[in-house]
């Protein structure tokens, strides 16, 4: 997963690495300005001092903006003399995230966790992720066959494989020929928590890079792409076309040295670039490149969720009888293209930080089924994993906003009832229990009818808004069964227990006026105006921060199950975290300002 340090502070799960001879104050600054996490490598610099000065050019062009964080990379090696002098600086300048290669110990993220700083590590193979490990580093940066620079020759695949379950909780980022926003979506897919991108950085105007090496990588194919250690001793990418330029024996020296890397011409004759060069096609500023990554990285999430629903609906179809969705045809589109189909079962839709699940089964009054279950939770795991988005509205379409289990998945043969329902009920519950495990308020937006698990559901978001003709109705105990869908924790914590059972077991129909005045809902609004209110909400709640929003929901819902003392201190360590976030001190440097300036 990402650390606390990243988490609500980058635009997509992406950050430029580090490049010899590339990467400078402006292509940092502008990227962690475009929401991407910017890093350049301290011995782009000749000098420790001028190293200094990078940092403090950085430091003052971020400002107080609110940006992604920052990173430098060092050479941990013992023919680096500027080893012990860059590290000195990170950890006075406080540098937030500390990129090691080649060795690392563990007295050097003591030192950088010490100041809350973050020590991610470049490996390309197990053995070096292991070591470092050990040396208890936050992240693994996994280096594939493929990248720029020096590059490893694991399938990102297999690497991600063997590298997830070592990795438990702590941060695995991919390396390698990743240019594109799909690509980074299918990292993440395949079980990486962000990526680094070198290559398709080299060609924006930021860049350091020399004008004919952006032009020689415009030109290139994977097919331009050697893999040699020639050159440094250590396997690296290099753009074929330099090879005739330069006379490879000049570079081929056999023992890894970093003096000599860094020394005049290696790098510099020689053109390192990745195996994702076939993509890059035009120059651009960084702010362009992101902007792209951004877009292409929704839409590849919006294809995987839209090819989640039509093979989910295949799945339900095999066991049942199913409306017809008509999603056959995004899933077998010849163009490998699958737009979201509009008849998809539930839908999502993003703006800026606010995320809207529309239940979209409106023949049905939005009625559970199994599509509809498998395809929530796809949607949330996709809210979950996006780190930007901090409010979820949670809606239906239609004169209902949802009516409870489909009762036609209830009846059909008895036999494979207990299986359809359980798998469906699964699918369901994974979704309910994303909305409230997320570091993120969830408000549902009623109108009409919400029955049974449709009642469930709206006292399951963290809010309820409601139309002045919504109707609870608790259809549980008349039916026969008990509640389900989160119903005796979201109504229990909402009405407590004697009113939930009473509402359960001896209400036919709660009306929006009744629940406002039990102060179940947090405001009731004619129905015409239900979504232009539902919106007013989620704007108001989107002006807190990330983080604040994300602690203040984990401490109430923990409040109950601690003691006191356990609480206060919970409250306590949030609120320290908290400071440490940009919008605090944004918001702390704004009030001391506007005091001076009174
Ligand atoms: C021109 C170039 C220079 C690089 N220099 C460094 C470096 O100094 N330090 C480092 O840790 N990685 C360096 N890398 C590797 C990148 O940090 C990153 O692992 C790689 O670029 C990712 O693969 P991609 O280029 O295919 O996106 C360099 C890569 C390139 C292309």
């Amino acid at each position: 997963m990402l650390p606390s340090q990243l988490r609500g502070r980058l635009r997509i799960p992406a950050m430029a690495a580090p490049m010899f001879l590339v990467s400078g104050p402006d292509l940092v600054v502008e990227t962690c300005k475009a929401g991407i996490l910017g890093t350049f490598p301290t011995l782009n610099q000749r000098t420790a001092e001028g190293y200094e000065q990078w940092l403090i050019e950085i430091r003052r062009g971020l400002g107080n903006a609110d940006c992604a964080p920052f990173g430098a990379q060092f050479g941990i090696h013992h023919t680096n003399p500027r080893q012990a002098p860059d590290l000195a600086l990170a950890i006075r300048y406080q540098v937030p995230l500390v990129i090691t290669t080649l060795g690392i110990t563990r007295d050097i993220t003591d030192a950088v966790h010490a100041y809350g700083g973050l020590v991610f590590h470049d490996a390309t193979t197990i053995r070096h992720a292991k070591k470092a490990l050990d040396a208890n580093v936050d992240g693994i940066i996994a280096v594939c066959s493929g990248a720029g620079g020096h590059s490893g020759t694991y399938n990102p695949f297999a690497f991600t494989t063997e590298l997830r379950p070592l990795l438990g909780d702590k941060t695995l980022i991919l390396a390698g020929a990743v240019s594109n926003g799909q690509s980074i979506a299918g990292a993440i897919a395949s079980g990486a928590d962000m990526v680094s991108l070198g290559t398709c950085f080299i060609t924006t105007h930021e860049s350091m890079a020399p004008d004919a090496q952006k032009a020689m990588i415009l030109e290139s194919t994977i097919n331009d792409i050697v893999y040699t250690d020639k050159i440094s001793g250590i396997g690296a990418s290099f753009l074929a076309q330099t090879f005739s330029r330069a006379s490879e024996s000049r570079g081929s020296h056999g023992v890894f040295d970093v003096a000599r890397e860094i020394s005049p011409k290696l790098w510099r004759d020689f053109w390192s670039a990745g195996q994702g060069v076939g993509g890059i096609n035009s120059i651009t500023s960084v702010t362009e490149l992101c902007d792209r990554l951004a877009r292409e990285y929704g839409q590849a999430v919006d294809r995987l969720t839209a090819t989640a629903v039509a093979y989910a609906k295949r799945l339900s179809g095999a066991h049942h009888h199913m409306p017809d969705y008509s999603a056959e045809d995004s899933m077998n589109s010849e163009s490998g293209s699958v737009a979201p189909a509009p008849e998809a079962p539930a839908t999502l839709a993003i703006d800026g930080a606010i995320a809207t699940i529309t239940l979209n089964r409106p023949h049905a009054f939005n009625a559970i089924d199994p599509s509809i279950s498998i395809c929530l939770e796809s949607l949330a795991q996709q809210i979950e994993a996006t780190e930007q988005l901090t409010v979820v509205i949670v809606e239906g379409t239609g004169s209902a906003f949802c009516a409870g289990g489909d009762l036609q998945t209830i009846t059909g043969d008895t036999d494979s009832l207990e299986t359809v329902l359980g798998d469906m009920i699964s699918h369901y519950h994974a979704f309910i229990a994303a909305l409230r495990r997320m570091p993120k308020l969830v408000i549902t937006s009623v109108q009409g009818s919400a029955a049974g698990a449709g009642l469930s559901l709206a006292f399951m978001g963290d809010l309820c808004i409601a139309a002045d003709d919504a109707r609870f109705i608790p259809a549980y105990g008349r039916l026969g069964v008990s509640p389900d869908g989160g119903g005796t924790i979201g109504l229990v914590g909402a009405a407590g227990p004697q009113l939930a059972l009473r509402i359960f077991l001896a209400e036919d129909s709660v009306s929006a006026a009744q629940a406002f005045a039990w102060g179940l809902v947090a405001k009731v609004v004619p129905a015409v105006d239900l979504k232009a209110e539902t919106r007013r909400l989620a704007e108001r709640i989107a002006q807190n921060s990330p983080a604040a929003i994300a602690a203040t929901k984990a401490l109430v819902y923990d409040s109950g199950s601690r003691t006191i003392e356990v609480q206060l201190d919970a409250e306590k360590r949030s609120l320290l975290a908290c400071t440490g976030t940009q919008p605090f001190r944004a918001n702390v440097n704004r009030i001391i300002e506007a005091r001076l300036n009174r």
